[in-house]
């Protein structure tokens, strides 16, 4: 490690979590522990919170605190006082220079708990970060600057972490000092908070009068200041709040498995945590999705056996007999499994730079399960900071929709209103492996329930053992004016001469039936792209060797059509020509257009064009006449049988 990154204060925030954080947690291993999110922005005070409660818990590193009280004393903090923000916002700054983290996890104990606080920044830029520490989050500290009281952002902030689910907010009114202790002003922030809570759905929260800067109701309540709140300090109700809801240890059992342990041949069991409900020996379970049942014999931990797990715990689960259970499975009570389906309405939060690509393939992630699935166009955008329902195309950076979804296999899951585990879910782009998406699932839509494979007797093998040959799918993509069209109809004549089957699937006129309906958005192209892979792939299935000439501009809906199809048996075509080269043949007039304005997203003007990374096959038709092309393609795929 170099001595410079040693130095970086972030870096050794972190290097405390990776290295110290085992032995920090057994430490405190008696304790409970509970994870909360502070929402609110430097205004609020927030930093000086965070670091008063890290400064009282003797959290703060001792080199810090002498930098700290020198810092203090140099921008002349009134009184005696540090000035805490210091610590935190001197750790922001520092964050922001170099390496990146999106949310800043900070570790503090009392007597009473262990406590991981997820500090995330304010502005509507930062929704997804403060998504991400929401995620994990028990209880959420909701900070208002008491001369200020309810905002805007406080209604945004309040909005997330119910949208998140979580169930303990806490309305911190700070910087009291500043109002004179006045009840009043108190009373009023509040009643106006509990109506705005109302109107959304958060049924109840617990408002703690506080000034982060003179320490009133932070560790010791009531504060004198403050003889009419009679509630406990903040830490006082951080320490005592309940963290395992019995509203979740009430429903019925459920765990998705993480991992089948199996450590010799006597024994075998199913671990993860409990998400809801509890077991114990004896109980009757369902492996979903495969509907298979058992009967549960232990319940092993780390510490031995246990009568009963549950809810929040880690546990072992051994069954009577030998079913297949296995990763990304979830184990339930019998007589009240979770369901499985593969249509849902759901919520999504939208956390990267490049928006969601409605009809694109995206991996679903659903604790352990991943499945293929595609976002249909929006129902509606949810403006966070009025809750107001917006008309929406696709979801930006930060924004927040409901759209339906559907997925490649049927998941096990449930609404995530009654259980986070097994509703909440990522979106990830499969090319870059980036988490595109946090979502909640609503329900799921019924008439995917009633659609059915029906099994062909006449199957693919059947089709092309007829046809004496090896279904292909011959995908030429390029920029437009490429010459696609031209050499595939080359390579099309050259496979009629040698007896194949053939059909080509030309852009410019499916653009005239099937997809008469798509223009040339991003989302249009995708579906375009789409529509071309499902008929190209009936035609292979139908034992055809099929050409399609389409511009194909994005790499995802390339990869989505070969994954379509058997190993093999897509093969891409890239015809290289070179923009410049394009746009002086400019066959079709279209370049010119589109340079004059008059011709709207035209590939490689302003719209894009991905070349593929790996084809199978590159033609260079600066170096080749459409001929020679269609003799190299035609040698690159022999044999055909
Ligand atoms: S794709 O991007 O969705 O794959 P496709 O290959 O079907 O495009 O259609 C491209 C053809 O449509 C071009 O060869 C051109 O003749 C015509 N066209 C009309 N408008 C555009 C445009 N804005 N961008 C690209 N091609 C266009």
């Amino acid at each position: 490690m170099s001595d410079s990154l040693a130095q970086d204060p972030v870096y050794k925030t972190e290097t405390l979590i990776a290295e110290d954080i085992e032995a920090y947690l057994d430490q405190h291993q008696h304790k409970t522990m509970l994870r909360f999110i502070t929402c609110g922005s430097v205004d609020d005070g927030k930093s000086t919170l965070i670091g008063r409660l890290l400064y009282d818990s003797k959290m703060i590193f001792e080199d810090q605190l002498a930098a700290l009280e020198a810092d203090s004393k140099r921008v002349g903090t009134q009184g005696q006082e540090i000035d805490f923000a210091l610590l935190v916002d001197g750790l922001a700054a520092e964050r922001e220079q170099g390496i990146t983290i999106d949310v800043a996890y900070r570790f503090f104990n009392t007597e009473k708990r262990k406590f991981i606080v997820a500090d995330c920044p304010g502005h509507e830029q930062y929704t997804r970060n403060m998504v991400t520490g929401a995620s994990t989050a028990d209880l959420a500290v909701i900070l208002i600057d008491a001369r200020k009281g309810v905002l805007v952002q406080t209604r945004r902030h309040s909005y997330l972490c119910h949208l998140i689910g979580i169930k303990n907010l806490v309305l911190a009114v700070n910087k009291m000092d500043l109002i004179d202790y006045d009840q009043t002003k108190y009373d009023a922030i509040v009643a106006n908070y509990a109506a705005f809570a109302k109107s959304i759905g958060i049924e109840r929260f617990t408002a703690i009068p506080i000034s982060g800067f003179k320490g009133d109701n932070i560790t010791t309540a009531p504060s004198a200041n403050t003889p009419w709140y009679t509630g406990p300090s903040l830490v006082a109700h951080l320490e005592t709040v309940e963290v395992l809801s019995s509203e979740d240890q009430a429903k019925p059992f459920r765990l998705p498995v993480q991992w089948v342990n199996r450590p010799n041949l006597d024994f075998r069991g199913f671990s993860g945590l409990i998400a809801t409900g509890a077991v114990k020996p004896g109980d009757e379970v369902r492996v979903l999705p495969s509907g298979k049942t058992s009967t549960v014999s232990r319940v092993v931990t780390f510490d031995g056996d246990l009568d009963e797990g549950v809810a929040g715990q880690s546990v072992t689960v051994c069954f009577a007999d030998e079913i297949d259970c296995s990763r990304g499975n979830v184990i339930a009570a019998a007589d009240a499994p979770p369901q499985a389906a593969d249509q849902f309405e759901a919520t999504l939060v939208w956390m990267a730079d490049e928006a969601m690509h409605v009809g694109r393939a995206y991996w679903l992630k659903l604790g352990t399960q991943m499945v293929s699935t595609t976002v249909q166009q929006p129902k509606y955008e949810i403006n966070v900071n009025t809750m107001e329902h917006l008309a929406a195309k696709t979801l930006q950076l930060n924004s927040i929709g409901v759209a339906e979804l559907a997925t490649d296999k049927p998941i096990v899951f449930e609404p995530y209103a009654e259980n986070r585990a097994l509703g909440g879910f990522i979106l990830i782009d499969k090319l870059t492996n980036a988490t595109v998406a946090a979502g909640m699932l609503h329900f799921s839509l019924r008439r995917a329930q009633n659609v059915h494979w029906q099994p062909l007797d006449i199957d693919r093998r059947e089709h092309a053992r007829l046809k004496n040959q090896t279904p292909r799918v011959l995908w030429f993509t390029g920029l437009s004016g490429a010459g696609k069209s031209t050499i595939a109809n080359e390579v099309e004549k050259r496979l009629n001469l040698m007896n194949r089957h053939t059909f080509l699937l030309d852009g410019d006129n499916i653009r005239h039936g099937l997809n008469r309906d798509l223009g040339f958005t991003e989302a249009d192209r995708i579906e375009n792209i789409r529509r071309v892979g499902e008929v190209a792939k009936l035609m292979a299935d139908a034992g055809l060797i099929v050409l399609t000439a389409f511009i194909s501009p994005f790499r995802a809906e390339r990869e989505m059509v070969r994954k379509m199809l058997p190993d093999g048996e897509f093969i891409e075509i890239y015809v290289e020509t070179p923009l410049d080269v394009a746009e002086r043949r400019d066959v079709k007039g279209l370049y010119k257009k589109a340079r004059a304005g008059d011709l709207k997203n035209f590939t490689g003007i302003d719209s894009p064009y991905e070349p593929p990374e790996n084809p199978e096959i590159r033609v260079d038709t600066v170096a080749m006449t459409p001929a020679q092309a269609a003799e190299h393609i035609i040698r690159a795929i022999l044999p055909l049988k």
